[in-house]
């Protein structure tokens, strides 16, 4: 069933590139935001979008509808939809590992599968149903009152980012702990003042040989035989395609998936079994459903009403054709300060390559580097360089309508100040003394929720995914492998070696310095 799609042209071949290259030169000569609103009363009705769960303005970026225009036809070239289809149908989009690619498949309804997908979904929907009813047995169990999560990447971000996010809906009889570092430091801390038979550890690897995550866990097992712990089926579980892996460490329960679920989309999998813990198995549903209807929207909706694509291209436009290099994310909800994190591995991770699918090197940027932190904070910290800075950074903020807190006037005085942001940002202010003035006509997105539900925090990433997604398939890369977290792994190991011996033969002199002087 499953067979590798012919490539299409990456966007730099394609024949709209020069006419987009020649709109952007004059553009970037010429636009200004307050003269396009002036002159055109539907900008912000053309630039918006609707969207499952959200509202996207897009029109406070420098682009035009011509502009807009080539970028849709860019998207027809480079067959974007009939990418994302192959990666719907489940034909091996990741190439350089021969996997497909269906993290949308965890979040597909019962009886909605693609053709040819039952048999995958069914497995889908049992280990999801085994994975919840496990978890409301834990959060009905008055005895487990600290769950402990180790994983690293995509299998401790996600779980982080969404347990905060959510963390309105938690309750306060059971703590979550996020252990994702090998730094000893994070774990010790967690650790000190828990007792083994109140604590239930949660191992979370894809392929459970990830070195920070499996000396965590080796750690943890220590200290709970240590401190008199003695039932490990009944306070630790694993969450892993590699089952025997964590059968060999002694972890007897776990919930399973699969390699065609990458460790940066795997929130969807077993892998949510902290949120599941954290807002019961209901909410987990609604969670996936948000993502689905998402992904619902991705494949059906006509591109140029198309949320992801239309953010996707937007990407493109600014990295590419207009130049920058970086952009920055705010969320104005203190639930999201993960989020930040989240998409720089989703992001980075996924586009920051520099070869296509074939392995030809890249003759344009890939994924900008992502950046930022909630608003109001980060207002006082570096928003001086988005307004006044020598180089232009697109902003994104991401706020929500309707807060889940009663505190009055706290939320108002919140979306006025990210309103007020991304007006500052574009209108400016002339004054003669330079210190105090602002150029304005600077590029902000504005995405708004209408309430940090599990449903709009599930469409919210679906929607991000696919946005990844769809600037991957413009550039010609693969979204889904990571090649690049390699090198290092394998140095480390040498270099732990190294620093237990002292042995720094063959060594850079820079790399030995510090290992002697570590050991010293
Ligand atoms: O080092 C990168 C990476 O492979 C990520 O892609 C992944 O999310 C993370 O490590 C953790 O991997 P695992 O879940 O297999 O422990």
């Amino acid at each position: 069933m499953l067979s590798v799609i012919p490539q299409p042209p990456r966007c730099d071949h394609a024949a709209v590139w020069p006419a987009l290259h020649h709109h952007a030169l004059a553009l970037r000569k010429g636009f200004d935001l307050r003269h396009a609103f002036a002159d055109d009363p539907g900008r912000f009705a053309h630039f918006s979008q609707e969207a499952p769960h959200c509202f996207a303005d897009l029109s406070k970026n420098l682009w035009d509808a011509p502009a807009e225009a080539l970028l849709l036809r860019l998207a027809r070239e480079c067959a974007v939809e009939q990418q994302r289809d192959a990666m719907f149908a489940g034909e091996h989009v990741n190439g350089s590992e021969g996997r497909a690619v269906l993290h949308a498949l965890l979040r597909c309804p019962r009886g909605e599968s693609p053709p040819g997908l039952a048999w995958a979904l069914a497995q889908v929907h049992e280990t999801l149903d085994a994975m919840l009813a496990y978890a409301e047995r834990v959060r009905a169990d008055a005895g487990i009152t600290d769950v402990v999560c180790m994983g690293i990447g995509g299998s401790g971000l996600g779980p982080q980012m969404a347990v905060q996010a959510l963390q309105g809906m938690c309750g306060a009889r059971r703590r979550m702990h996020f252990v994702s570092n090998v730094d000893g430091h994070e774990l010790q801390s967690v650790l000190d003042g828990l007792q083994p038979r109140s604590t239930l550890f949660i191992v979370a690897s894809k392929v459970f040989n990830t070195q920070e995550t499996l000396t965590n866990a080796r750690s943890a097992l220590q200290w709970f035989h240590a401190q008199g712990g003695e039932d490990v089926a009944r306070h630790f579980v694993a969450l892993t395609t590699n089952a025997s892996a964590a059968a060999q460490m002694g972890i007897t329960i776990t919930f399973g998936f699969w390699d065609w679920v990458g460790g940066r989309y795997s929130l969807w999998s077993a892998i949510g079994l902290p949120v599941a813990l954290a807002v019961g198995a209901a909410a987990f549903r609604d969670l996936l459903a948000g993502a689905h209807a998402m992904d619902h929207h991705f494949r059906t909706a006509p591109l140029q009403a198309n949320l992801p694509v239309r953010l996707g291209l937007l990407d493109v436009w600014n990295r590419n054709l207009l130049g920058f290099a970086s952009r920055c994310i705010a969320p104005y909800h203190a639930g999201l300060r993960r989020l930040p994190a989240y998409l720089q591995q989703l992001e980075m991770e996924s586009n920051g390559k520099r070869v296509d699918r074939q392995g030809r090197p890249l003759a344009l940027g890939s994924a900008p580097v992502l950046w930022g932190e909630p608003g109001t904070d980060g207002q006082h910290a570096f928003f001086q360089m988005l307004h006044q800075g020598t180089d232009i950074v697109p902003l994104e903020i991401i706020a929500v309508q309707r807060p889940s807190h009663g505190l009055q006037g706290h939320h108002e005085q919140l979306l006025a100040n990210a309103l007020a942001q991304a007006q500052a940002l574009m209108q400016g202010r002339s004054c003669d003394d330079g210190h105090r003035h602002f150029p304005g006509n600077r590029p902000s997105t504005f995405v708004l929720l209408d309430a940090l539900t599990p449903a709009a925090l599930g469409a919210l990433i679906a929607l991000q995914e696919h946005r990844v997604f769809v600037a991957g398939a413009l550039w010609g890369l693969n979204s889904f492998d990571q090649w690049g977290v390699e090198l290092g792994k394998l140095l480390a190991r040498d270099l732990q070696q190294r620093l237990a011996s002292g042995d720094v033969a063959q060594l850079d002199a820079s790399t030995a310095g510090l290992l002697q002087r570590m050991r010293a």
